[in-house]
């Protein structure tokens, strides 16, 4: 166990084999971070006295100037002794629920679309998470834990379900589409910070594509069943490719409000449709599906969004173009 001191800040204890960002989450502190993988350079520090190394020694977001510097991911700096560290805390990254590791069962494995299936996991403690959040999933055979969204956390806390999408040649994906229930992983979490804002009395909008479907379903959830969120519309857009990359709808159907203030819009981007049916839907991509239904109302809303790095790029572009106020768009970067 080390101790980490921040300079003219807290310290906090890392156990060994925590990086130094999540331990200190885990001790309420707020950290900056974002991605958990490396990838984002967000919860960068400088490294005054001791020693760590990167879990991940690839780190897409560590430069050279970063080793000149001594400067370190917090997400990947695991100490070899303890350590006194830069950083500057940010009350916005104190975490609701303070993550945790548990061990954890999977109980259930229900397919969804012909690619995307919901595996559902029985924690030994309870832990709670805000709709929205992520965790870090250590699957049985895999060195490094991969980030999914929660689609749901049961109230007691005990059972976490995740929609995930599975990647042609992906690692995580062989690996779960070997399980069966009964496996034992590890979850680490919640973390995140694309949850639900219910004090933001403002119409809702979930952007989502892939597997960016869980955390914006769980959003769409805990929208729709809360009492202050209770004048207000939820909007759902999902873009797939084609009519089988299609879900969200009956999740929606079974939401109280659905057809009234809660909103499906699906939208496919590619050409032919697949299946002898046809489309009569909207077509192109999400993001001009949300400009084009929006406009200037997306402004006033409070917008979330989740799914492939080409889609979130245009989401946000288009939300600058939108002149939608930062503090009113939420996603987490963590693929
Ligand atoms: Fe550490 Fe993104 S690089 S949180």
């Amino acid at each position: 166990m080390a101790t980490i001191q921040i300079e003219n800040g807290p310290a906090f204890s890392c156990g060994p084999h925590d990086t130094i960002m999540r331990a200190a989450v885990r001790a309420g502190h707020g950290f900056p971070y974002e991605c958990n993988a490396g990838s984002c350079g967000n919860c960068r520090f400088e490294l005054l006295e001791g020693a760590v190394h990167h879990h991940r020694a690839d780190s897409p977001a560590y430069g050279e100037r970063d080793q000149r510097r001594n400067r370190w991911l917090g997400c990947q700096a695991l100490p070899e002794s303890d350590c006194r560290i830069k950083v500057r805390l940010d009350a916005h990254y104190e975490s609701t629920y303070p993550p945790r590791k548990l061990a954890a069962e999977l109980v259930d494995i229900a397919p969804i679309t012909h690619d995307i299936s919901e595996f559902t996991f029985r924690v030994v403690e309870a832990q709670q998470a805000l709709p929205g959040q992520y965790a870090l999933v250590k699957l049985p055979g895999m060195d490094a834990p991969r980030a999914y969204s929660m689609c749901e956390v049961s109230d007691d806390g005990l059972t976490w379900a995740f929609q995930i999408k599975s990647v042609p040649n992906g690692k995580a994906s062989a690996v779960l589409a070997r399980l069966h229930p009964g496996a034992l992983v590890d979850i680490d979490g919640p973390y995140g910070m694309a949850y639900l804002r219910e004090d933001a009395d403002r119409d809702i909008l979930c952007v989502a594509g892939g597997s960016g479907l869980s955390p914006m379903i769980s959003v769409a959830r805990a929208a729709a069943r809360s009492s202050a969120l209770a004048g207000r519309a939820i909007h759902f857009l999902y873009g797939g490719r084609m009519m089988r990359d299609l879900c969200g709808e009956p999740m929606l159907q079974a939401l109280p409000g659905y057809g009234e203030r809660i909103h499906y819009h699906p939208v496919l981007s590619a050409q032919p449709l697949d299946g002898a049916e046809t489309w009569t839907g909207r077509q192109g991509f999400v993001h001009e599906a949300a400009a084009e239904l929006f406009g200037e109302r997306l402004k006033d809303m409070e917008v979330y969004f989740a799914g492939p790095p080409p889609m979130a790029e245009a989401i946000k572009r288009m939300l600058h173009d939108n002149a939608v106020p930062q503090g009113q768009v939420h996603f987490d970067e963590f693929y």
